[in-house]
């Protein structure tokens, strides 16, 4: 089965992004996964527009959006800046947006692709009424904050049921993204439940073996599905 591939860079190595980046999307990549956290949604502070408006060059050279991932609060805040500065894909979390309507139409007009987010805790009856709205939708699983954590089992049952709420509203256009935890021995269960898109960070972006060599081995790891 044919799986899109969303490195998380968040495990590069800062010192050498853009190398990193480009070593990525050298070896077939469907987008770049950018991790911004404000040090308040979550416990933990990364990125910011900067660096996206940085790395932008790199993902048009390469045909690769950028899938930009906001785990900070008030995100409404900020969707302007983080679409000027080059994002293609804008996911909010749904546990940070009181009028999450109103933020996808923002999104939507403002050119940028919506994405909604729910956290391992949050149930998906909390997108229903605006899932004919959005053009993805980023399951966590893991509690967001780092990479490198560990897969949380129940995400797969999560997943099925979004892949079914999604088949049966005939939404199946919808992108089901499924971020952390995910490796070349879990990521097959990740898409036989459903997932179309795939975030790894820790995985692609380790010193075990090189970039290419990671992405190889998680396209590997479905290849038979
Ligand atoms: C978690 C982030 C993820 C994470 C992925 O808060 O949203 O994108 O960094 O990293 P791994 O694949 O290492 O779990
Ligand atoms: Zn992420």
């Amino acid at each position: 089965m044919d799986i899109k591939i969303a490195p998380s860079i968040l495990s590069a190595d800062f010192s050498r992004l853009g190398s990193q980046i480009r070593e990525a999307c050298a070896a077939g990549i469907e987008f770049i996964h950018v991790d911004v956290m404000d040090g308040h949604f979550v416990p933990n502070i990364t990125i910011g527009q900067p660096v996206v408006r940085a790395i932008k060059p790199i993902a048009v050279e390469n045909n690769v959006p950028l899938d930009v991932h906001l785990m900070i609060s008030n995100p409404d805040q900020f969707l302007d800046d983080f679409i000027e500065a080059g994002a293609d894909i804008v996911n909010v979390h749904v546990e940070a947006c009181t009028h999450l309507h109103r933020t996808i139409q923002h999104i939507k007009e403002k050119g940028a692709k919506a994405g909604i987010t729910l956290n391992p805790a949050t149930p998906l009856t909390a997108i229903e009424e605006v899932l004919p709205l959005v053009d993805l939708i980023l399951l966590m699983s893991v509690n967001p904050g780092f990479g490198g954590q560990s897969y949380i089992l129940g995400s797969t049952k999560k997943i099925r049921r979004l892949r079914k709420m999604l088949n049966e509203g005939r939404l199946s256009h919808i992108e089901l993204e499924v971020d952390g935890g995910i490796k070349s021995d879990n990521v097959a269960e990740v898409v036989r439940a459903g997932a179309s898109i795939v975030v790894a960070g820790s995985a692609i972006f380790n010193h075990t073996s090189t970039v290419a060599e990671n992405i190889a081995a998680l396209r590997k790891a479905c290849k038979n599905l």
